[in-house]
């Protein structure tokens, strides 16, 4: 399977800053291998991930200051594949099948507000995750878990410092020497 990497657009700075650290935080936890923010250079959020990465493991590429179109562009100009996250896109359902056929990398592209309608244009797929309006870290959680067929469980997270214990009744972390 090719790489997953998604592209945050309209990233505010200090606003959003929140909201795309949770898009960040759940690329990362359920299988995607990377976030570009677009447009706006966020070096917290940045740190942030990276603390995140360093500390519970596994290779996690976060940049910021991009700019959307180029990305975009230069992201199918390699060969790669473009998902277009958006209420207004075909149902996740009738075309996760064609999705999943690719074996080339796919940039999944989620919004803030309203996206220029360009972005509609350059996408290979544009998606949605039922037709209401919903949070762009809730619609990216189900595609990525549609995309990696439930398999976020069994992601392995090499080289972490510590590493949590599933537990019924506790909160337990373990170091890793
Ligand atoms: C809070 S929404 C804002 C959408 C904005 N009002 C518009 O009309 O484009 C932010 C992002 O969440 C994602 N999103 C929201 N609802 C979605 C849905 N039902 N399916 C897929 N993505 C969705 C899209 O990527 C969208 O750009």
């Amino acid at each position: 399977m090719g790489r997953v990497v998604v592209l945050r657009m309209g990233h505010r700075f200090f606003r959003d800053s929140r909201v795309t650290t949770h898009v960040c935080l759940t690329a990362r936890a359920l299988g995607a291998d990377g976030v570009i923010i677009a447009d706006r250079e966020d070096k917290t959020v940045e740190s942030t991930i990276r603390e995140v990465a360093r500390r519970f493991g596994g290779d996690f590429s976060i940049e910021s200051g991009n700019p959307w179109r180029k990305t975009i562009r230069d992201w199918s100009d390699e060969g790669g594949k473009v998902v277009h996250l958006t209420a207004y896109g075909l149902r996740l359902p009738d075309v996760i099948q064609e999705i999943n056929k690719t074996d080339r990398d796919i940039l999944v592209v989620v919004g803030s507000e309203k996206m220029p309608g360009e972005v509609f244009k350059l996408a290979d797929w544009n998606v949605s995750v039922t037709n209401q309006p919903m949070s762009e870290v809730a619609a990216l959680a189900v595609f990525l878990d549609w995309k990696l067929q439930h398999h976020a469980f069994d992601k392995a997270f090499p080289n972490g410092q510590v590493e949590i214990i599933p537990s019924s009744d506790q909160k337990r972390v373990q170091r890793i020497d």
